[in-house]
């Protein structure tokens, strides 16, 4: 099984998201770990619950620090990127509630969830607003420098 690791394929070439993805990548990285060496034992557990707990924290902080983009800049499938936020939280909140009842029964299931949909979000939904991102910042710096020219 591959291991989430952070290389320029993930870039989206936006920097102050690249930077949040890239943490992202790393936090969820550490859960993969913690729970690849645990020996089932109740301090193993303990740590990947607080691993889990970052991923979280981080994972509602930056998406609301990137819808807030999203709104700003008006981009058109706002709806559907949120969706897939909104998805997310609420499997990993369901995985983190199963966890804390029985955390040896679904480490495994909530790692691969984070697996799998984290590198697919940043691919295949980050990277599709990236290029309206550029043109409208493109746009908004032409527009700011006719103002400086015309005065
Ligand atoms: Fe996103």
């Amino acid at each position: 099984m591959e291991v989430l690791a952070w290389d320029d394929s993930f870039k989206i070439e936006i920097p102050l998201i690249d930077e949040r993805n890239q943490h992202f990548m790393k936090i969820a990285a550490k859960l993969e770990e913690l729970n690849a060496v645990k020996r089932k034992k109740e301090e193993d557990f303990d740590s990947i619950g607080e691993a889990l707990a970052d991923v979280m924290e981080f994972a509602r902080m930056h998406f609301n620090e990137e819808e807030k983009i999203l709104v700003s800049k008006q981009y058109p499938e706002l709806n559907q990127h949120r969706q897939d936020h909104k998805r997310f939280i609420k499997k990993v909140m369901a995985f983190r509630r199963l966890f804390s009842e029985d955390p040896g029964k679904v480490s495994d299931d909530l790692v691969e969830y984070v697996k799998e949909w984290l590198p697919l979000h940043i691919k295949e939904q980050d990277s599709r607003y990236a290029p309206f991102i550029r043109v409208q910042n493109y746009l908004a710096d032409c527009q700011a420098l006719g103002r400086r020219g015309r005065s």
